[in-house]
This record gives C-alpha cells, structure tokens and sequence, in this order.
C-alpha cells in the first residue's frame, strides 16, 4: 500500500516536471526572446496586416536565398491568411518563371507563374543553393516555425505553442556585430540564438529592408513580427479552423455531458428513493 502511494506521488512529480518545463528551441539550449502573438492560444487568430506585410518582407528579403517551396501563389489569397486580392497575386505570380512541361516534344520549357503554381525556388536545387552559399544551405521556410521546436510543457505549449515562432524571431534579432571574446567568426556571423553561435546566414534584417506599403513603420523589430508571423500562418495555414472546430467539440461535449448527467440522475431518482423503479 505505502509503495503505490510513494509510486503515485512521484509519477505526479513527474507531471508536474514535465508540464513545468522551461521553454527551449532547436536544441540550442539558450533561451529565446518571449514574444506575444495573434495566433497564440486556443482563441488565436492571424492579422491580415500582418501577413500581408510578412510577405512582403519574405518576398523582398529572404526569398533571393530561401524557397518556400509548399506554398502555391493561389494561398496568398486565403481569406484566413494574407487574403491578397487575386488579381494582384497574378500580377506578382507573371514576374516569376518556372520551368514547367515537358512539351509534345519532351522538352521542358519555361514561362510567367500562374496562381495554381508553387512560389518560384530562387536555386533550381540544394546543390546550386548550397554553392551560393559557401557551402551552407539555406532551409526551406514553409515548415521552419515548425522544425525549430522545442516541448515547453503541455499548458504552455496549449497557450503559447511550441517555440517555433520565438526562435525564428529571436533568430532575426540576435545578430551582433561584436562577437564576445573567444569567438573566432571567420566568414561566419556571430547570433546569439543560433546552436553553436555561429550562423553561415549574413544578418538578413537591419530595419527599414522595405517600405510597407500600409505605411507601417519598418523596424527590425515590425519586420521580424510580420515576418514570423507570416511563417507560422504559412506552416499551419489551417490553424484557425483547426482551433475553431476544437471549440465547438468541447461546447458539444458540454452539452451531452449536461444531458447524460441530467438522464441518469432521473433515472435513478426513484431507486435511490427506495420506491420501485
Ligand atoms: C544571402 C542569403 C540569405 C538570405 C537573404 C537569408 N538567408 Fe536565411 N539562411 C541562409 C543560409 C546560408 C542559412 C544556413 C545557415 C547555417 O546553416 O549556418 C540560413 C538559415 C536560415 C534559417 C535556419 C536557422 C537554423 O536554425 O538552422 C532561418 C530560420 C532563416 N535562414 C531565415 C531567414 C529569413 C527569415 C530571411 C529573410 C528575412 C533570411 N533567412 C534571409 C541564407 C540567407
């Protein structure tokens, strides 16, 4: 009996460790920047605006070394997403080429982007973009919020996910131009948030990289936001129907709960008075 009770109580230890375990991210095992989003939390939603400025940062920015290759220009205009008006996507989509076919003769053949297309790759492939890149490859950022995850704890991550978006976040802000002592950069760039310190990626951001077209101030700090919040939509872009339809799951389950609990009481009201049934 002692020996359940001791068992109990340290599997409940346990829980209680895990699900207050700090936050961390990608392994790297240095904190990240906490950062308060739309998205986060079971009543999270994407920001149009936000989006629509994210984009425009990838798209000006990061998109002459990262592809996003998971994403068709038609999502562009996801009216739960950066909700473009179609006509402007197809504009932007006619100043890409990509290869496409083969044609009645088996050649491939090459012309302007069309909605249904995937967004145009800035290398044809990791070999060409690693070679651009003296030797380092630069990921793929539909899925990034994603892969650079960490576990920070069942309540934690329900409210404010996994940590995907603070790193990448952190990531954009962490550059410094004196690296600490001790640090021989080389042709490297010192960040503070990146595993190992060491980052084969120049600073990306510096502020004022684009001019909004809502007008927004463009600070480092409003890029990265917009940026991020940008890749988390990209990588889930079903995020707001998934939380809405777990919503309605729990009212539902409420509600049956309430009539199964209301039933049996009644059922058993005349048995549990001693009368017959
Ligand atoms: C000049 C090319 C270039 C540009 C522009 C660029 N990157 Fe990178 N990026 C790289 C390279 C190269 C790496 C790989 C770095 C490494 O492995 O050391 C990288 C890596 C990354 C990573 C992965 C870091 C990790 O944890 O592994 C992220 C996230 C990232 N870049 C985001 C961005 C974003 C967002 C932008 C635009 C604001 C951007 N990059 C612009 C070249 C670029």
């Amino acid at each position: 009996m002692r020996k359940t009770l001791k068992t109990r109580a340290a599997a409940g230890a346990a829980v209680l460790a895990l699900t207050a375990a700090p936050s961390f991210a990608a392994g790297g095992g240095v904190g990240v920047i906490d950062h308060d989003w739309s998205f986060e939390g079971p009543f999270g939603t994407f920001d149009k605006a936000e989006l629509q400025r994210g984009w425009q940062v990838y798209s000006q920015v990061c998109s002459s070394c990262h592809s996003m290759e998971y994403l068709h220009y038609r999502d562009l205009s996801d009216p739960n997403g950066p909700a473009l008006p179609p006509e402007q996507v197809k504009a932007m989509a006619a100043e890409f080429e990509v290869e496409v076919g083969p044609d009645s003769e088996g050649e491939m053949f090459t012309r302007p982007a069309i909605l249904s297309d995937k967004l145009a790759k800035p290398f044809p492939n990791k070999e060409a973009a690693m070679s651009a890149n003296g030797g380092a490859y630069p990921p793929d950022l539909t899925l990034i919020t994603k892969a650079r995850t960490g576990y920070t704890g069942i309540i934690k991550q329900m409210m404010e996910g996994t940590g995907g978006v603070e790193y990448v976040y952190s990531l954009m802000l962490g550059y410094t131009e004196e690296p600490p002592e001790g640090f021989d950069v080389g042709d490297l760039s010192y960040n503070k948030y990146f595993p190992g310190h060491l980052i084969a990626m120049g600073q990306p951001l510096y502020g004022d990289d684009v001019e909004y077209q809502d007008g927004t101030e463009a600070t480092i700090e409003q890029q990265a936001h917009d940026l991020v919040a940008f890749l988390a939509w990209a990588a889930e872009p079903q995020m707001v129907e998934r939380k809405q339809a777990g919503l309605r799951n729990i009212i539902l389950l409420i509600i049956f709960g309430a009539l199964v609990w209301y039933s049996n009481k009644k059922l058993w009201k005349p048995i549990k008075e001693g009368g017959e049934a």
